[in-house]
């Protein structure tokens, strides 16, 4: 069984004080969430304030990325070591907006991800298709690029605390979600992929998110797909209201 989880990704929102109001007020409205994972990911300056409000909760703390180095003449980067310090347990990893706004490759994704496995940091590696890459009949080969590129090298056992998350691009923060069936026709794919890359215990066991434009309105259905194993929400999680409503998802009978 894979236990869901539900990640939230505050991008660049967020105060230090308001991210204390803001996990302060998950921390006290969440309940009875035994079977699920909640995580959410505030900006680097608010982690160890976060880390504070969430220690003795369900709540974890991710990072929205990392550099792969340890330590030393990398100014202005973060490594793995320094965010599992800060009070991380996991860190997201190839977010779009990073691919897209700051050029990041499937190679310098695959060095993160392996610096990550270093650390007790469980990296959730983010994939997915623009519109006009759909639109020209390309998803399933820009979907298996990123995930070869991104999961290059690794062995079986080292996939067993990585999480993936498929986030269209043309899904995110647009209100357009991808439908259930057009999100589960993604997630089956990456299944397979899984499959024939490793193994089907690999295959089996590998949570796979869904992200772009999910709401209290359509988690539900969402999380009802047999290969979608949690969300990773952005403008929802923002809103303590929404965010507690999307973790207490139910999938509909
Ligand atoms: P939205 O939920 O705002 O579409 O963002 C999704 C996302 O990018 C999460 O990482």
């Amino acid at each position: 069984m894979r236990k869901p989880i539900i990640a939230g990704n505050w991008k660049l929102n967020n105060t230090i004080t308001e991210s204390r109001e803001l996990s302060t007020q998950l921390v006290t409205g969440l309940k009875n969430t035994e079977d699920r994972e909640i995580i959410i990911a505030p900006i680097y300056t608010a982690l160890s304030a976060v880390a504070e409000v969430i220690k003795d909760s369900p709540v974890q703390l991710a990072a929205q990325n990392c550099y792969p180095e340890t330590k030393g003449a990398f100014t202005g980067e973060i490594s793995p070591e320094f965010l599992q310090d800060a009070g991380c347990q996991y860190v997201i990893l190839g977010h779009s907006e990073r691919r897209q706004l700051m050029g990041e490759t499937d190679h310098f994704i695959n060095q993160k991800l392996f610096k990550v496995l270093e650390t007790r940091l469980k990296p959730i590696l983010c994939i997915g298709e623009t519109l006009q890459e759909r639109e020209n009949g390309q998803m399933l080969e820009v979907l298996s690029a990123q995930i070869k590129g991104g999961l290059a090298n690794l062995t079986a056992a080292e996939m067993a605390t990585v999480v993936i998350a498929y986030e269209p691009v043309w899904a995110i923060g647009t209100g357009k979600t991808a439908s259930a069936d057009q999100a589960e026709e993604a997630h089956a794919f990456i299944r397979r992929l899984l499959q024939d890359l490793f193994n089907p215990q690999v295959a089996d066991q590998t949570r796979i998110l869904y992200g772009g434009s999910v709401k209290p309105n359509n988690v539900d259905e969402l999380m009802t797909q047999a290969d979608i194993d949690g969300a990773l929400v952005g403008g929802a999680s923002l809103n303590a209201e929404d965010f507690i409503r999307i973790v207490q998802f139910e999938p509909l009978s």
